[in-house]
C-alpha cells in the first residue's frame, strides 16, 4: 500500500517573515502580516505550483524583543478559514498549542477547517517553549509544564483529538425531512476519556469531516519530541542545515515509526528550506548579502535571545566565546538550544558569529533554478527528505521557485503535475484516517 512517494513540497506564509528585517526589503508589503490580499496571493500562488500545503505558524508570547511578524500576525486557523474560500486544492495547515488549548476546542476547529475547505486541514502540534506564555493563559510562569510534561500532555491531547474526530460515524446524520429522524443515535460515539491532563466526555458537535482525521504534523525534533512524531504525526518538520544531519534525522524518524509497528512511509519527513534563487549563482550570494545586510547586531542578539527564553545576550563581549550560559534553553525550543550550545563550543565560536549565523543563515540552496532543483533532488533521493516546505524571505522568492525550479521537478519526474485527489490526505499519499486509526480509536469508543 506504502512506497516512496513523490516529492512533496509546502511553503510556509509567514507575513514580513522570520527574521527582524525582511520587512525592510523593497520587495515586501511592510503590513505583510495582516494583509489577507498577501495571504491570498501566496496561497493562490503555491497551488499554482501544485503544492502539497500552505503552512501558517503561531506562538502566543510576544514583547519587545520579538520580531516583526510576531508582534503583529493573524491567528492561524481564521486566516486559513479565509484562504479555504479562496483555493480548492492545496492543503490548509495551522499551528495550535497543545499546551494552551482544549481538545474539545481544537478538534471542533480543525473539523470544521476540514469541512469548510472539503478535507484539506492539517494541524501542527506544538508544545510552546516560552514559559512566559503561561502569563497570558491566567497561569504564574512557574506554572508552565517543564519540556517533558509537555511533551506528555502533547500525547493525550491528540489522542482526544483523534477519539473526538471519531465522535460520528460517517452516515450519521439522516436528515430524514418525512420522518423527522435528523440523526442515528447509534451512529454517535461518546469518548469518555478520562487521562492525567484532560477529561473529555464527548461527543465533538460537529459530524465527521471528509478527511475524518485532519492530517497530523509536529515540529520537535529533541528525544522526547521524535518520540512524540513516531507515535503520533503523519507529517514531520524540522530544519537541518546539512544533508548528513538531514539524512540522520530521517532516518531516526523512520526507525523510531517501524519500532512502534508503523510503516515507514506512514510518516513523511519535511525540511524546510529558504532558497535564494538568481539568474546566476554570484546573483543569488549577492541577493543573500543584500538580505543579511539589513540586520543589525542588536537584532541578530535578540533573535539569539528568543530560543532562550528571550535571554539578554547584549550583556556579553561580542567578539570573545560564546558565554556558558548553564541549562538556559532547556525547557524551552531544547533541540535548537542544544544545537547551538553545541556548534558554539565545538567550533569555538564568538557570541557575534553564533548570533549572526542563526539571524542571517547562509543557506545551502542558493544559486540557479537548477542549482537549487539538483539540491532538493540528491537531498530527496539520497533520504534527506520526503519534502521541502518553502520558508521563503521574500515574496519574490516563493515566485521564482513556483516559475523556475518546480518546472525542473516536474520535467525530471519527481513532482506532481497535478493534484492526484481532493484531500490534503489524498495528495500527501497517506491512508485515510479512518483506516489508520480506527482499531485504535475503538477501544476507547463506546
Ligand atoms: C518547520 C518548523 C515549524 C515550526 N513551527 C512552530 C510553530 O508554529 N510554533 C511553535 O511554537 N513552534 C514551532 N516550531 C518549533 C517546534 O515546535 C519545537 O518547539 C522546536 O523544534 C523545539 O523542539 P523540541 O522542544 O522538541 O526540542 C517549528 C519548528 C520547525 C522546524
Amino acid at each position: 500500500m506504502y512506497g516512496r512517494k513523490k516529492l512533496k513540497i509546502g511553503t510556509m506564509i509567514h507575513g514580513v517573515g522570520e527574521k527582524f528585517s525582511d520587512w525592510r526589503h523593497p520587495d515586501m508589503p511592510a503590513d505583510a502580516s495582516v494583509s489577507f490580499e498577501f495571504y491570498k496571493e501566496q496561497a493562490k500562488l503555491s497551488e499554482r505550483g501544485k503544492f502539497d500545503f500552505v503552512f501558517i505558524a503561531d506562538a502566543l508570547y510576544i514583547n519587545e524583543k520579538s520580531n516583526p511578524h510576531y508582534l503583529n500576525r493573524f491567528e492561524p486557523l481564521t486566516v486559513l478559514s479565509a484562504l479555504a474560500a479562496v483555493t480548492s486544492n492545496i492543503g490548509l495547515v495551522g499551528t495550535l498549542s497543545t499546551s494552551y488549548s482544549e481538545p474539545f476546542s481544537a478538534a471542533r476547529q480543525f473539523a470544521s477547517l476540514d469541512m469548510i475547505s472539503g478535507g484539506r486541514a492539517g494541524w501542527n502540534a506544538v508544545t510552546s517553549g516560552l514559559e512566559k506564555t503561561a502569563l497570558n493563559f491566567s497561569k504564574r510562569v512557574a506554572d508552565h509544564p517543564d519540556h517533558a510534561t509537555r511533551y506528555k500532555m502533547a500525547s493525550e491531547f491528540v489522542e482526544v483529538m483523534k477519539g473526538l474526530w471519531n465522535s460520528w460515524e460517517d452516515d450519521a446524520f439522516i436528515r430524514n425531512k418525512k420522518t423527522g429522524q435528523f440523526f442515528d443515535p447509534e451512529k454517535l460515539h461518546r469518548l469518555n476519556y478520562e487521562g492525567e491532563f484532560f477529561s473529555v466526555q464527548g461527543p465533538l458537535n460537529i459530524g465527521r469531516s471528509p478527511q475524518g482525521q485532519p492530517v497530523i504534523f509536529q515540529a520537535g525534533s529533541s528525544e522526547a519530541g521524535k518520540a512524540f512524531s513516531a507515535q503520533e504525526a503523519d507529517v514531520v518538520f524540522a530544519i537541518m542545515p546539512t544533508l548528513e544531519e538531514a539524512q540522520q534525522y530521517y532516518a531516526d524518524v523512520k526507525r523510531r515509526a517501524a519500532a512502534l509497528g508503523r510503516h515507514p512511509d506512514e510518516v513523511i519527513v519535511i525540511q524546510g528550506i529558504s532558497p535564494i534563487i538568481g539568474e546566476t549563482e554570484e546573483e543569488a550570494v549577492r541577493k543573500y548579502e543584500e538580505l543579511a545586510s539589513l540586520v543589525t547586531t542588536e537584532q541578530a542578539l535578540a533573535f539569539l535571545g528568543r530560543h532562550f527564553e528571550h535571554h539578554d545576550f547584549s550583556q556579553y563581549p561580542l567578539d570573545e566565546p560564546f558565554p556558558d550560559i548553564g541549562t538556559l534553553g532547556e525547557n524551552s525550543f531544547r533541540s535548537d538550544s542544544d544545537r547551538i550550545k553545541r556548534e558554539a563550543r565545538e567550533q569555538n565560536l564568538t557570541l557575534r558569529q553564533v548570533a549572526l549565523r542563526e539571524a542571517t543563515p547562509r543557506t545551502p540552496f542558493m544559486g540557479t533554478p537548477e542549482q537549487v532543483a539538483d539540491l532538493i533532488q540528491t537531498w530527496y533521493a539520497k533520504n534527506g527528505v520526503d519534502g521541502v516546505m518553502l520558508i521563503a524571505n521574500l515574496p519574490s522568492e516563493l515566485a521564482a521557485f513556483v516559475d523556475k525550479v518546480v518546472p525542473i521537478l516536474q520535467e525530471r519526474g519527481i513532482f506532481r503535475m497535478e493534484y492526484e485527489g481532493g484531500t490534503l490526505r489524498e495528495n500527501l499519499g497517506l491512508l485515510s484516517g479512518e483506516n489508520c486509526y480506527a482499531g485504535q480509536h475503538q477501544l476507547i469508543l463506546t
